[in-house]
């Protein structure tokens, strides 16, 4: 294994990213530097990532970054061996932001591009921070994604479930938006639910027994919005009992669905060289009581539970920096400098 040292960047959604991450030969790996700027601050405002906003912030923050996660990591541009940008999918003005800047420097600096689809990079964190073997599966939760995806090997990904309508972080930040929770709704859900009695609404469970695995998450919205009508104005417990009730129905549909997921995997994969693993990654992976019901179900069946540590979970520039590197590791051909930002991959 030759030793690499890969510069990432991460444009896609409302995170400016840019980190520096290298391999030995001994297959012992390096985070040496990860800078995030999140724009939080300029979208909380319209409940919302504005992608206008975003594209903007990107090109204002990307050099600096880049500058920031070279200098941290101790090393000039001369010594790393390829540049990894995120190409999608995304938002596209972002994306071309930290596309087009990564060409930019690539061919300035005489090294290889590799154009990395963000979700790979979610996918093979976990091999950074746990050294996991393939295969394994992982379930992506984030607000703009829930898949779980059975990942073979490098750029060997298969889709095993999609949502068919909103993501899960989307649930979270509707469902907070229309009790008239903070942006990003997550975390304020979370909050509130500690103190709610999740048995007072019996909200939908949406897939549950269904043999598919795919999600869907806006028909508990909806259930959410009449339950809210239903009794307006809403006290502080009505809101508490009302984000007790929606956290309990999605721990329980990713029970069966996940549930469903491990068990199609033990199939496919009857003796695996080790114990079966299930990664979570996303945002919405910070959820405590999610993470408890994963832990439980992974226990249950007999797969060892991994989450990375969450900066890692969420997005982030090492992660894309990992991916090229893992790519560069298999012999693959680098992209060429006409390579095209991919919104929707
Ligand atoms: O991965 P992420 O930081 O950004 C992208 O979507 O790409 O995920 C953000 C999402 C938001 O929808 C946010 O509400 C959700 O993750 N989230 C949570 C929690 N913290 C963040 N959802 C549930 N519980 C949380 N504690
Ligand atoms: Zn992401």
């Amino acid at each position: 294994v030759p030793f690499l040292r890969i510069l990432g960047i991460e444009t896609s959604c409302d995170e400016t990213a840019a980190a520096v991450v290298e391999r030995d030969a001994e297959g012992h790996s390096n985070v040496l530097s990860d800078v995030v700027l999140s724009q939080l601050d300029e979208h909380s405002a319209y409940g919302g990532v504005v992608p206008e906003i975003a594209a903007r912030a990107h090109v204002e923050a990307l050099d600096e970054l880049i500058a920031e996660a070279l200098k941290r990591a101790n090393v000039s541009l001369d010594e790393v061996d390829a540049i990894a940008a995120t190409s999608g999918p995304g938002l596209i003005g972002g994306l071309l932001v930290g596309l087009m800047t990564g060409k930019a420097i690539a061919r300035a600096a005489g090294k290889p591009l590799y154009a990395v689809n963000h979700l790979e990079g979610h996918a093979l964190t976990a091999r950074l921070t746990d050294g996991l073997a393939f295969p394994y599966l992982m379930l992506l939760v984030s607000g703009g994604h829930t898949q779980l995806i059975l990942v073979r090997g490098v750029g060997q990904y298969e889709r095993w479930g999609t949502t068919i309508d909103d993501a899960l972080g989307e649930a979270f930040d509707k469902t907070a938006k229309l009790l008239g929770l903070p942006y990003p709704g997550g975390p304020a859900v979370e909050r509130m639910a500690r103190d709610g009695n999740a048995d007072r609404f019996d909200f939908p469970r949406p897939l549950v027994g269904e043999a598919r695995l795919d999600f869907s998450f806006s028909g508990l919205k909806t259930a959410v919005r009449q339950a809210a009508q239903d009794i307006a104005p809403l006290s502080d417990q009505d809101v508490a009992d009302i984000c007790a009730s929606f956290q309990k129905a999605i721990s329980r549909t990713l029970k069966d669905r996940i549930g469903r997921g491990l068990q199609r995997f033990k199939t496919e994969f009857p003796a695996p060289g080790e114990e079966p693993a299930l990664v979570v990654a996303g945002g919405v992976a910070a959820n405590l009581e999610l993470r408890a019901t994963l832990q439980a179900l992974c226990d249950k069946n007999g797969f060892r539970f991994v989450a990375p540590p969450l900066h890692l979970c969420t997005d982030n520039a090492v992660m894309i920096a990992w991916a090229g590197l893992e790519r560069m590791a298999t012999g693959a051909a680098p992209d060429t400098l006409d390579v095209q930002p991919r919104s929707r991959w």
